[in-house]
């Protein structure tokens, strides 16, 4: 529990009325890698990218960008609240493992294997460790495709992998992004 989460708990104690919600919102609570969770509205976000070909790992990925972070303009650093969630689906395979294209050429999406997560707030990142590998203030979460259960995966190759971006603010395929984004 976050010291602001303890405030209001404790206020609510003393006080009981008045106080049915909880502050819920990524400004309000600070996560950490495997904590952030997927905020089940987010198929209605802009989307970030679709239809990702991943051609060499044989999958499929729809990124989406939470409205904060779509406010960002080409050439800044995305806004604290900014919340990315990217689908990840099989391509689906010929029985000898080849991976099947439709008449677009592009592979064809499968079933969803996992579901990642990367948001930002302030301070979000002083709780990584070894700070070498803090993306700023973005933290990680990698769940299956219930978008609940915890992937087994280890949170710190998501950040070897996207610490060298710090001129994208850690963000890949951010130049694709702002030059498909209507405005
Ligand atoms: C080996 C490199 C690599 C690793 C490891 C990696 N990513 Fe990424 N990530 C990428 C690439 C490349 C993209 C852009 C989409 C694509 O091409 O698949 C991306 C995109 C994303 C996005 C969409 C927003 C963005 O930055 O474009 C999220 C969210 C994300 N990754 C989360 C994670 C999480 C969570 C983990 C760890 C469980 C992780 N990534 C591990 C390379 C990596």
């Amino acid at each position: 529990m976050n010291r602001i989460t303890l405030t209001v708990a404790m206020l609510c104690g003393a006080v009981v009325i008045g106080c049915a919600q909880t502050p819920s919102t990524p400004q309000a609570t600070k996560y950490g890698d495997g904590e952030l969770p997927i905020p089940p509205e987010y198929k209605s976000w802009p989307k970030f990218l679709s239809d990702v070909q991943r051609t060499d790992t044989k999958q499929v990925r729809e990124i989406y960008i939470n409205p904060i972070g779509n406010s960002a303009k080409m050439g800044e650093a995305f806004p604290n609240g900014t919340v990315s969630v990217m689908e990840i689906y099989k391509a689906r395979e010929a029985s000898d493992g080849t991976p099947l294209k439709g008449a677009d050429g592009k592979l064809i999406k499968g079933e969803l294997l996992k579901i990642g997560v990367m948001g930002k707030g302030a301070g979000w990142g002083e709780t990584v460790n070894p700070p070498e590998l803090r993306n700023g203030d973005w933290v990680y979460a990698m769940y299956l495709s219930d978008a609940k259960t915890k992937a087994p995966d280890d949170l710190a190759t998501c950040r070897s992998c996207h610490l060298p971006l710090t001129d994208k603010d850690y963000v890949f395929r951010y130049d694709e992004y702002f030059q498909k984004r209507a405005n």
